[in-house]
């Protein structure tokens, strides 16, 4: 059994996300996406609403759980039996950080990261791109599912 993990903020999931799961989803037995509890930071959704997205978008995928952590990374895989994580790598840009958090995890737990590079359709995707997007009125759809897209008008709109 391999289960691994895609861990993220998802405020909000994209389909830059979306693509990496659907892909992990293919290639092991159960996909744990695990939303980060942080709480020095503010997102535009709470964490049970960026979990509740999570779930109707993924729910297609019958192994794909969705759970959230706070803490490292490492110790919600060692409680999960999660031997590997899996990221997406967007550009170069993406290269360095992501680098690091790689060697650190498998410096402190033995927890190995994988990585796949991005459709390039969503290359230039990000949360934060598609909120300040949004947010100034800019067109978002087709970067985000359509669930997605409503939900942000509708808190947008609440702003
Ligand atoms: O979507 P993000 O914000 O780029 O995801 C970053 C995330 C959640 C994968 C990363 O910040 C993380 O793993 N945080 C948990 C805390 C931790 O384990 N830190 C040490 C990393 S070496």
């Amino acid at each position: 059994m391999h289960r691994v993990v895609c861990p993220g903020s998802f405020d909000p999931v994209t389909n830059g996300h979306l693509d990496i799961i659907s892909r992990a989803a293919a290639m092991y037995d159960e996909v744990v996406v695990a939303v980060l509890i942080n709480v020095t930071k503010q997102g535009l959704f709470t964490v049970d609403e960026r979990v509740e997205l999570l779930r109707e978008v993924t729910s297609q995928y019958g192994n794909v759980k969705i759970d959230r952590f706070h803490g490292l990374l490492v110790d919600f895989c060692a409680t999960n039996g999660i031997t590997a994580v899996i990221k997406g790598l967007r550009a170069v840009s993406d290269f360095e950080y992501e680098m690091q958090m790689a060697q650190m995890n498998y410096r402190m737990a033995k927890v190995e990261t994988l990585f796949m590079t991005t459709n390039p359709l969503y290359s230039f995707l990000r949360s934060s791109l598609v909120k300040e997007i949004a947010r100034y009125g800019g067109d978002v759809s087709g970067l985000v599912p359509e669930t997605v897209l409503s939900r942000l008008r509708q808190r947008l709109a609440e702003e």
